[in-house]
């Protein structure tokens, strides 16, 4: 007996399924999954964990209503083809293939992959004897200083924004400090001042970001090194994103505050200005 695959419609040898680079799974963890096991032909509590992939699909805002997935169809044949007394299956549905981009396509076709292994045996002395833990902190999804491509809660934010009519979203702390945009950082003008969030485990340390201060630094801009609250950016005199494929962008909107004028900024713009002198070429 051999493990097995489902892969878009066809069961095959895993070493058969291949994926491409392009999908968003792969890409930015754009996917959801769910483990069953089954004794003999019989999953159990398949219902329970169907229902629970269907929550995470809507959490992850992927409607495969109209591709017609019978997960319960799927299940069911390769436990069969598998053949083990007792099968581990892995479901697992991204949001489809689409050349890197944060904000994904309403179009995509979901990629739906399935594995069937036997289940592991637990070695009988553990469950004998007991086994030992160690208390960590929860630190999952945190570490926003990795630059990691698990960026679903990025990629959720950037489509609610667009959904909304806003070019991008800039992530808060629950204390009301801002962070940083979906794939950039954030800088705001108050008075004669620079703000950006200080480096920490909350924002990546965007090389743009490192940048510009020190561009700010040549051209003698004072920098505020206190956080920067949703309200002071909201009231600020310029606010701009950086990242190496913007560079600086002029935010003039934010949430239903206009920034000053409604045009960018005579800082951001000299700043811009100093930023592109920088450039080998
Ligand atoms: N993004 N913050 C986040 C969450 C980012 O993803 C990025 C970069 C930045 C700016 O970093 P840098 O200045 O080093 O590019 C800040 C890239 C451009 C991306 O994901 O496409």
């Amino acid at each position: 007996m051999q493990e097995l695959a489902y892969f878009n419609g066809r069961f095959c040898d895993p070493a058969e399924a291949t994926i491409s680079i392009n999908d968003r799974g792969f890409q930015y963890a754009d996917s959801v999954y769910e483990v069953v096991v089954a004794f003999g032909a019989q999953p159990f509590c398949l219902a329970e964990h169907l229902a629970r992939l269907q929550r995470s699909l809507e959490l992850i805002d992927l409607d495969i209503t109209p591709h017609n997935i019978n997960f319960e169809a799927i299940v069911r044949e390769g436990i069969e083809r598998a053949g083990f007394d007792r099968t581990m299956i892995y479901i697992q549905v991204t949001r489809g293939v689409q050349p890197r981009a944060h904000v994904y396509a309403d179009d995509l076709v979901p990629t739906v992959i399935a594995t069937f292994r036997p289940k592991p045996v637990i070695d009988p002395a553990m469950r004998a004897n007991g086994v030992s833990v160690v208390t960590v902190d929860d630190t999952r999804r945190a570490h926003c200083e990795a630059k990691a491509t698990s960026l679903l809660p990025n990629i959720l934010a950037i489509k609610k924004a667009k959904r909304e009519g806003f070019h991008d979203a800039v992530f808060v702390s629950p204390s009301g400090q801002v962070r940083e945009a979906t794939s950039s950082n954030i800088f705001a003008v108050c008075g004669p001042a620079l703000l950006t969030p200080a480096r920490s485990s909350s924002i990546l340390h965007g090389i743009t970001r490192k940048y510009i201060l020190q561009c700010a630094k040549r051209i003698e801009v004072p920098l505020d090194q206190s956080p920067l609250t949703v309200s002071k950016l909201e009231s600020a005199d310029e606010v701009f994103l950086s990242s190496s494929v913007l560079d600086i962008l002029p935010v003039t909107r934010v949430n239903d505050k206009t920034i000053a004028d409604g045009k960018p900024g005579p800082l951001t713009t000299r700043l811009h200005k100093c930023f592109l002198e920088g450039l080998p070429v």
